[in-house]
């Protein structure tokens, strides 16, 4: 597939028009040609291998529920999935994300988890006009410098729960802080955005350790950490990672000398295989299993009888993805191609979420309340609001 990327741009040249419109012309006119009863083709591109396998797992299995929930149709038409394992490699996004596109021929892309894919991904369905939505990846670009009047994201910004996690460790009382996660813009910019709340209340980063996505031999930073003796640990990481991570920092006997922080992914569907080890860390995070609300509890419980798994934050994400492209695409009776009536739609919908309403912002990313949580008898518990509304600033979006 050197391939399918050049392959679009020769044809392009072979039109000889400019990229954007050569883009819509070279698709298949599902609409008039075949009607408006023609399967929609959505195309999940998800990490079902490698150490993101269970976020992408939840996502599908959650957006699923929520089109059966719906009536199994999207603008009136029957579903067909096409799914692809993106392996979290962003060397293949492009390739895997335009094949999709030109062999599957899928009308809506739907994906995925890793920021760096992601990236990959948007700049193909900007190219080729595809309305793409995603569900967890929260590359800050994605909705600001390259954000695009095509691409929307249900789930945040990866600024947004780092930002939310600074007030939270200065009212525990913890001045400084190491911070640990793997470098690539996931882990830089949660912790980043975990800086400039921590530090503006007063807090100091005493050493930023970065680990290459998605190595797990922590064990001689956890050495470093105990001579550094900080008044916490703050991280992200996430899948198999995290469960990687929590497990070597009991073991390295860090858990009863420096409490551990991070954003919610750290404990988000890892705790049945961390067990105790989990017990007492603190995260913020838009969603917390037990949010008093009728949508959540419904949720929670259909979730867990449709998989035998527990809901947490990607399972809503994919959830909430499916509505967002079910109110959407019913108002222009499931024409992906609609444009500008099919973008505002979806952008003046209030997502009413298992994580509580949310609205999106111009830029098409969630603005949503955050929580602080705490992991207490093998579960994560609402401890309070971290901080209401947050939206992301979207620095350099410019829609055209
Ligand atoms: C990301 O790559 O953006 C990401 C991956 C897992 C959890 C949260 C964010």
């Amino acid at each position: 597939m050197t391939t399918l990327i050049s392959s679009l741009s020769r044809r392009r040249l072979l039109l000889g028009t400019a990229a954007g419109a050569a883009a819509i012309s070279t698709f298949t006119p599902t609409r008039f040609a075949i009607g408006q009863t023609a399967k929609l083709k959505v195309g999940l591109m998800l990490p079902y291998s490698g150490t993101y396998a269970s976020l992408g797992n939840n996502i599908t299995d959650a957006f699923k529920l929520r089109l059966a929930e719906v009536g199994g149709k999207l603008g009136g038409r029957e579903v067909e999935f096409v799914q692809l394992d993106d392996e979290s490699a962003p060397p293949k996004a492009k390739d895997n994300a335009a094949r999709l596109l030109t062999k599957d021929k899928v009308d809506v892309l739907v994906g995925t988890v890793h920021s760096g894919v992601a990236m990959g991904m948007a700049a193909v369905a900007r190219e080729e006009n595809t309305l793409m939505v995603c569900p967890n990846a929260g590359a800050g670009a994605l909705t600001g410098k390259n954000c695009s009047p095509n691409v929307f994201r249900t789930s945040f910004t990866n600024w947004q729960p780092g930002y939310a996690c600074g007030p939270m460790l200065i009212k525990d009382g913890k001045k400084t802080v190491v911070t640990m996660t793997w470098n690539y813009p996931a882990g830089t910019e949660q912790i980043d955005g975990f800086k400039q709340s921590f530090t503006a209340a007063g807090g100091t980063v005493i050493k930023e350790i970065l680990l290459d996505f998605p190595k797990v031999e922590f064990q001689a930073y956890l050495t470093e950490i105990a001579a550094l003796k900080p008044d916490a640990v703050f991280v992200f990481f996430s899948g198999d990672g995290a469960v990687k991570f929590i497990k070597d920092y009991a073991g390295a006997g860090l858990k009863a000398k420096i409490p551990l922080y991070g954003t919610g992914f750290l404990t988000d569907g890892v705790l049945q295989a961390v067990g105790n080890d989990a017990e007492g860390i603190k995260t913020a995070l838009h969603y917390v299993p037990d949010l008093d609300n009728a949508v959540n509890k419904k949720f929670v419980a259909a979730f867990k009888a449709a998989t035998k798994r527990e809901a947490d934050v990607f399972a809503v994400q994919g959830y909430d993805t499916c509505t967002l492209l079910s109110v959407g695409l019913d108002a222009v009776k499931g024409d992906a191609k609609a444009g500008r009536t099919l973008y505002s739609t979806m952008q003046n919908t209030i997502v009413d979420s298992p994580r509580g309403r949310f609205t999106i912002s111009a830029a098409h990313n969630p603005i949503q309340d955050f929580y602080v949580r705490q992991v207490k008898g093998g579960k994560d518990v609402l401890l309070g609001l971290a901080v209401k509304a947050l939206a992301d600033p979207a620095t350099g979006c410019n829609m055209g």
